[in-house]
C-alpha cells in the first residue's frame, strides 16, 4: 500500500499524503432561539468558522450535529441526549447560559463523552466529573475583578464607589454565583451592600419599577447586575427613564448588541461589564482573526464568537496530541491542554478543567462597548 502511494506520488508529481484525514463527529448545542439566541448566533458564528478552516486543512474532516437548547435547561438536557445517542458524536461543545449546561452536563458525564463549555462561567459547571471541561474563565474571577474595579479610586482609573446594590437573576445559577463573587470581593475591600441590598427578579421579567423604586430611594453609587442583555437592556432603559444616575456593572451576559437596542442610547451610555475578549485587541494573532472574520461575516467579532472559534480549535488539538478519535482518549488530551494560543487568550485547563484566562472590562457606548481596561488573573 505504502509503495503504491509512494508511486502515485512520483507518477502524479504531488506530494500524497500517507494518511488520510481523521473523521471526528462534533456536536455543538447553542441557544438558536428563544431569550439567549443572540449568544448562539454569535458562537455559532466561530464554531463555523473553526470548522471550514480545519476542513480545508488535512489532518481532520469535522462532521457537524448542531442542537437548539431554545435557552433553556430542559432542551438543552434533551440536546445533548440526542447528540449523544442519535448522533453518536465523538464530542460534545455546548453551551451558553451556565444553568443550561448544568443541565445537560450529567448526560455527558453519565454517557462518557467530553463535553467542552466555550462560555459557562458558573464555578459548578465542571463540578459534575472529568468529562466536563470549559475554555473560558469562572465567575470568581469575574465577580473579583468588577469589584475591584468599582472600588478603585478614580484617579486611577476606576469608578471610586463605596456602595453598591446588587440585583440579581434568581432564575440564573450565573447570576447567583457572579452576584456572591462580586460582593464577598466588594465588603472585604471596603465597600458596602446593605442587609435590604440584594434585589431579585427572573428572566422573562420586562417591568423593572418595583425594583428600580428600591434602587432610587438607596442611592447606590453602583448596581451590580449580572444578569443576560433582554433583561438587562430593558432594566437600564427604565433606570434612566427613574432618574437613577449609579454606574450600572455587570459581567459577560451583557456581551449582546440587543443590550444597546433595548436599552436605548440616552440610557445605555458608560455603563460596564466583563467579557472574554476585545476586537480592539492589538495582539497580532488576534488582529487576524477579527480581520478574517469580518471579511467572512461583515462585522467586529463579538466575544463568543472568539470563545466559539477556540473551542472547536481546542477540541481538535486534543484530537491530534490523542492520536485518535475515542471519547476517553478525547477526554484526557482535553483536560491536559496547556499553553493553547487562542483568539481569547492562552488557554491552560487547571485540575478543574478551568481556564485561567485574563479578562477585559468594556465601557458602554451609544451603540457598542469599548475597551476599558484587561484584567489578569
Ligand atoms: N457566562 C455566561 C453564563 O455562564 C454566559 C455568557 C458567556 C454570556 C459569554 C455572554 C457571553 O451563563
Amino acid at each position: 500500500m505504502l509503495r503504491r502511494l509512494a508511486t502515485l506520488a512520483l507518477v502524479s508529481g504531488v506530494a500524497l499524503s500517507a494518511t488520510a484525514a481523521q473523521n471526528i463527529k462534533i456536536g455543538v448545542f447553542l441557544p438558536m432561539s428563544g431569550d439567549q439566541s443572540s449568544f448562539g448566533d454569535e458562537t455559532m458564528s466561530g464554531v463555523k468558522m473553526a470548522v471550514e478552516e480545519i476542513n480545508a486543512g488535512k489532518d481532520f474532516k469535522i462532521e457537524l450535529f448542531t442542537q437548539d437548547e431554545k435557552s433553556n435547561p430542559t432542551d438543552s438536557a434533551n440536546a445533548v441526549k440526542k447528540l449523544i445517542n442519535v448522533d453518536k458524536v465523538d464530542v460534545v461543545v455546548g453551551t451558553v447560559a451556565s444553568s443550561n449546561t448544568n443541565a445537560a452536563a450529567p448526560i455527558a458525564q453519565a454517557a462518557k463523552v467530553p463535553l467542552m463549555s466555550p462560555t459557562s462561567t458558573n464555578v459548578k459547571v465542571t463540578d459534575v466529573g472529568e468529562y466536563v471541561s470549559r475554555i473560558c474563565f469562572i465567575d470568581d474571577f469575574q465577580g473579583s475583578a468588577m469589584a475591584k474595579f468599582a472600588l478603585k479610586p478614580k484617579a486611577e482609573g476606576g469608578l471610586g464607589a463605596k456602595t453598591a446594590v446588587l440585583v440579581i437573576d434568581s432564575s440564573s445559577e450565573y447570576s447567583k454565583g457572579l452576584s456572591a463573587a462580586f460582593r464577598e470581593v466588594f465588603t472585604k475591600n471596603g465597600g458596602k451592600i446593605d442587609n435590604d441590598g440584594e434585589i431579585f427578579y427572573v428572566q422573562k421579567d420586562r417591568d423593572f419599577s418595583s425594583l428600580l423604586t428600591k434602587i432610587k430611594r438607596k442611592k447606590p453609587d453602583v448596581v451590580f447586575a449580572p444578569g443576560y442583555y433582554t433583561e438587562i437592556g430593558n432594566m437600564i432603559r427604565q433606570a434612566h427613564t427613574f432618574g437613577i444616575t449609579a454606574k450600572f456593572l455587570g459581567g459577560d451576559g451583557w456581551s449582546a448588541p440587543q443590550l444597546f437596542t433595548l436599552a436605548g442610547e440616552k440610557a445605555i451610555v458608560g455603563h460596564y461589564f466583563s467579557d472574554h475578549f476585545s476586537h480592539e485587541d492589538t495582539d497580532p494573532a488576534v488582529q487576524d482573526f477579527v480581520k478574517r472574520y469580518r471579511a467572512k461575516y461583515g462585522k467586529d467579532a463579538p466575544g463568543m464568537a472568539a470563545l466559539g472559534y477556540d473551542s472547536i480549535r481546542v477540541v481538535i488539538d486534543a484530537a491530534k496530541r490523542a492520536g485518535k478519535v475515542e471519547r476517553t482518549a478525547l477526554m484526557k488530551a482535553i483536560n491536559s491542554t496547556k499553553g493553547f494560543k487562542g483568539v481569547t487568550g492562552v488557554i491552560t485547563l487547571d485540575a478543574k478543567r478551568n481556564a485561567n484566562k485574563p479578562l477585559v472590562i468594556l465601557e458602554t457606548q451609544k451603540d457598542r462597548a469599548t475597551f476599558k481596561t484587561r484584567v489578569n488573573p
